[in-house]
């Protein structure tokens, strides 16, 4: 038997999706139509043999209590969230709330972080880890560029045999192009490493040792336990080359919903619009939005529910969220349009996309900061917080508006706050 465990953080986390995560927890911000996580749920539940799925946060409960009801009821597998005292790290929470995972003696878990989007190939990982006998835990690893390798967790691993030798993370000058996924395989043994791992923090702590006022109950999978695991050939590295990217912030939602659309067209079609002379590419409309025949939109739109597209509207690589109002002639394009918005008529409203740069083989996603270097706002996708309100006639570029602001006027690359 197999079960899965989620990694979703807490509201402190996940402050450069603001103000998308101000009124939605970010892992359930939903992209292509659904919340970022069942993404994740849906890839474990395919898992043959696979019983349950843990989700470690320290999200209050009630945060997620409608979405884990939602999902148990959809899938036959058993799904809980477990709430951390505090912050317990990418290893911290696995290790406190081990009997839970360890209950019904699993074989093994996948570790999942819940802010990263991919095809995940689970099955295939899977495969991997148990072909290599003696490995504690397999790393999905993939390509990336050597300036944007610095961002992430880097692996060096034997050629032939697969094996992790050299573990750094976020290192300050290059290692290797090879960066972890946030997404693993273990077997029920790591938990005597964490033991070892967590022990020895105790003492150190104890002892005034080491700890340079880090906290001694929170464990980091990364530094804790991957680079001392690195050259022991007991930390396997299974290289993927189908997509997968970090999703840290909203311009990112809007290019992980692009592939998430373009997943469904193999694995769920019928989750599509079907194209007309009105809708092209991958679009998704809820079925209880109220979407105007004479709405012109797609590719790589998603519409949540309950929302109202006027007559003539154009809509291109955008999210609207539940509840939105987008008036009759408007053309919105690379924006994340939040929960009730109302936008009226004939307005423009625009944002810059992020996306990898096509000229770099294997590069991800840059997560820019908001503002250059001059103390302007860097061009992104325009972001539209909960209940604002966009007047008819007026032009809206590369901007964030923070929730409930009513505009009278145009903006153009400005926070409005
Ligand atoms: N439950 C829980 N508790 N989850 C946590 C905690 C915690 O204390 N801290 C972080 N997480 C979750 C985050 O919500 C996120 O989903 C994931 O763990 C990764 O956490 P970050 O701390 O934001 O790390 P990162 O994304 O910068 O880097 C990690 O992921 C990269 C891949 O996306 C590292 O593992 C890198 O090595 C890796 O390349």
């Amino acid at each position: 038997m197999l079960k899965a465990v989620i990694l979703v953080g807490g509201p402190l986390k996940g402050t450069r999706f603001r103000p998308l995560s101000l009124d939605i927890p970010k892992p359930l911000f939903p992209v292509a139509g659904l919340p970022m996580i069942q993404h994740h749920i849906e890839a474990c539940a395919k898992v043959p043999n696979l019983k349950e799925i843990i989700i470690l946060g320290y999200y209050p409960p009630n945060d997620l209590s409608n979405f884990i009801s939602e999902m148990a009821q959809k899938h036959d597998v058993v799904i809980r969230y477990f709430q951390e005292f505090r912050s317990l790290g990418t290893a911290g929470g696995m290790y406190h709330f081990r009997d839970q995972i360890m209950f019904g003696n699993p074989s093994g878990f996948f570790l999942l972080h819940g802010d990263v989007c991919a095809d995940f190939p689970l099955q295939d990982i899977l495969s991997f880890h148990e072909e290599k006998g003696n490995s504690l835990i397999t790393i999905m690893a993939t390509e990336t560029s050597k300036e944007q390798a610095l961002n992430y967790g880097c692996i060096a691993k034997h050629p032939m045999l697969d094996y992790m030798t050299h573990y750094v993370e976020k290192p300050s000058t290059f290692v290797s192009n090879l960066i972890s996924c946030g997404v693993y395989f273990c077997s029920v043994e790591l938990f005597e490493t964490l033991k070892t791992t967590f022990k020895r923090k105790q003492e150190n702590a104890y002892n005034g040792l080491e700890l340079n006022g880090k906290d001694c109950e929170a464990m980091q999978l990364e530094e804790d336990v991957l680079t001392p695991l690195a050259g022991t050939g007991r930390g396997y590295v299974y290289v993927t080359s189908k997509w997968w990217s970090q999703l840290k912030t909203a311009g990112a939602a809007i290019y992980a919903n692009r592939h998430y659309l373009g997943l469904y067209r193999t694995s769920q079609p019928m989750r599509l619009a079907p194209n007309s002379k009105t809708v092209t590419g991958d679009v998704f409309i809820h079925p209880t939005a109220d979407v105007d025949p004479t709405a012109y939109i797609g590719p790589n739109v998603s519409i949540g529910p309950d929302v109202t597209i006027g007559a003539g509207v154009r809509l291109k690589d955008t999210i609207v969220l539940d509840g939105a109002t987008i008036g009759s002639h408007t053309l919105v394009i690379n924006t994340i349009v939040g929960r009730h918005v109302k936008i009226g008529s004939w307005a423009r409203v625009e944002g810059t996309p992020c996306d990898p740069n096509p000229n770099k083989p294997f590069a991800k996603m840059d997560n820019l900061p908001l503002f250059n270097k001059d103390g302007r706002l860097n061009p992104s996708i325009t972001i539209l917080g909960c209940s604002v309100k966009v007047p008819s006639e007026v032009i809206l570029l590369n901007s964030i508006v923070l929730p409930y602001k009513e505009l009278t006027r145009s903006f153009k690359y400005e926070i409005i706050l």
